[in-house]
């Protein structure tokens, strides 16, 4: 028996207002809905609207994932929020919401590593937790990337949505649930591949999404399955022992591509990002509560989370849920 971090709750949120590539389109962009499907998978994403921001979604899916768990908010000692797009360059929106809800004391911080910023998150809060750092952690991914798209660029405007995910963690004395195994990876040589134009120490503002979309799908293929086999390894189990893939929502290529590199069951993946987009942090714990609210993920399954994004960054993680 060893101290664990095991998932005894997930929650999600998107904004009410929801777009299809028609409407797109029919935005004046210069895209069609047929480009976009056979391009990347996408029907829809949703976008924050007036009053809407990071930290009132990730407060949102935290309070599902609390009830789902069944449990008060108080008892949570750590709160790690992996957002690209926070709702102020400081404090944490973290802090934002620890306070909606109502704890008035416990360790609250953001990551930022993009796209891998959830993995990166659990990650670190499963480490603390097994450290001994808080009984309770509440891990979200949430995003606003609407705010940072240049709609004049079709490349990339087209690409993203809006929407948080929640989970909460609990230390338990188990032999084989909760996390078994994460690896995380960077590469900052690939900075220029996918980033944003502006920052606070440099241009003194926020900037837009800018990337190299054909670049960052070469290398998401390989790092993904990379990443899946030495985090497989690490946790003692195989591909064809694998449930569910619940892997970040980029590009439905991208998922058929890694999935058949790795000779993974198609049926096996989760796939969201039809629907949502890529939310980026958002995108793996919106699939996985997909996934848990709908009755595919059930107790015990072997679940394999990655992700793959700017700087690059890369990761995945296995757990018994
Ligand atoms: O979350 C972090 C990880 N991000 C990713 O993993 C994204 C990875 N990249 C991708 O998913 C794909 O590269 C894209 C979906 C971004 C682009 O697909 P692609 O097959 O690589 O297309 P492309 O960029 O090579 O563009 C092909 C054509 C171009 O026209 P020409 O030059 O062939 O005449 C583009 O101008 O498609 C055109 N195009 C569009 N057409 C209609 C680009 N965007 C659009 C659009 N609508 N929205």
């Amino acid at each position: 028996m060893s101290r664990r971090s095991v998932v005894i709750g997930t929650g999600s949120a998107l904004p009410d207002l929801r777009v299809t590539n028609h409407e797109l389109a029919a935005r004046g962009i210069d895209t069609s809905h047929d480009w976009i499907v056979a391009r990347t998978g996408i029907e829809a994403r949703h976008f924050a609207g007036d009053g809407e921001t990071t930290a009132t979604l990730a407060t949102e899916a935290a309070r599902k994932a609390l009830a789902a768990a069944g449990l008060p908010a108080e008892k949570i000692g750590l709160i790690v929020l992996a957002t690209a797009t926070p709702d102020q360059t400081f404090p944490a929106s973290a802090t934002r919401v620890q306070t909606a809800l109502g704890i008035d004391d416990c360790i609250a911080f953001d990551v930022s590593a993009v796209c891998t910023g959830f993995l990166y998150a659990l990650s670190i809060a499963d480490n603390m937790v097994k450290g001994g750092m808080a009984d309770y952690a509440l891990v979200i991914g949430a995003e606003t990337f609407s705010r940072i798209l240049d709609w004049e660029d079709r490349a990339t405007c087209v690409l993203f949505g809006d929407g948080a995910g929640a989970l909460i963690l609990q230390a338990q004395d188990t032999e084989d649930r909760g996390i078994l195994a994460t690896k995380l990876h960077a590469d900052g040589r690939h900075n220029d591949l996918l980033f944003v134009d502006g920052g606070v120490s440099t241009t003194g503002t926020v900037g837009k999404l800018r990337m190299k979309g054909k670049e960052v799908f070469r290398h998401a293929v390989v790092n993904l399955a990379d990443v899946l086999t030495e985090t497989l390894t690490a946790a003692g189990h195989k591909a064809e022992e694998v449930d569910w893939v619940v892997p970040h929502q980029a590009n439905k290529r991208i998922l058929d591509a890694t999935a058949k590199k790795l000779g993974l069951d198609p049926a096996r993946v989760i796939v969201t990002v039809d629907q949502h987009a890529n939310t980026s942090a958002a995108s793996v714990p919106l699939a996985l509560d997909v996934a848990v609210r709908d009755g595919r993920v059930k107790k015990n399954d072997l679940i394999v989370l990655e992700a793959m994004g700017g700087g690059f960054t890369w990761g995945a993680a296995v757990l018994r849920y």
